[in-house]
């Protein structure tokens, strides 16, 4: 019975390996983040300093004590300033939100 052992791999290929989404989505929710905010805040984790515009990073909001999921989904249901409106289905919005709370400081 080869044949279905091959077909067995190759479903459980498709599938994924259980555990894993949940790099998958920070990975995502990073990507997500360099293309629709990196434009006008600093994405990257490792900047210590905000533009000279003053625009906070993406670091600084996660470290501000009032971000919350919450607080970010308002924030990208409504768009702010010049943001775009960006219509992010739930799934991106959670990962975005995954990834910015991510880099919140221990
Ligand atoms: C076109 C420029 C632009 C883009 C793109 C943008 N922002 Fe903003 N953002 C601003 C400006 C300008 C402000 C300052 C507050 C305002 O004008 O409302 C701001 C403020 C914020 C604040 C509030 C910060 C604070 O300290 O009060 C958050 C949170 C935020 N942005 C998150 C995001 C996220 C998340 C994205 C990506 C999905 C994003 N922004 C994309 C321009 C932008």
């Amino acid at each position: 019975m080869r044949w279905s052992i091959a077909l067995l791999s190759l479903l459980s290929a498709g599938l994924g390996l259980p555990g894993s989404g949940n790099a998958a989505d920070l990975a995502r929710g990073g990507a997500l983040a360099e293309r629709w905010c990196g434009n006008c805040h600093i994405v990257d984790r490792t900047a210590s300093a905000g533009r000279a515009d003053g625009l906070p990073t993406l670091p600084a909001i996660a470290a501000k004590r009032e971000t919350t999921a919450a607080s970010l989904k308002g924030i990208l249901s409504a768009p702010h300033g010049r943001m775009p409106d960006l219509s992010l289905g739930a799934a991106d919005q959670d990962d975005l939100i995954a990834y910015i709370l991510s880099l919140r400081p221990n």
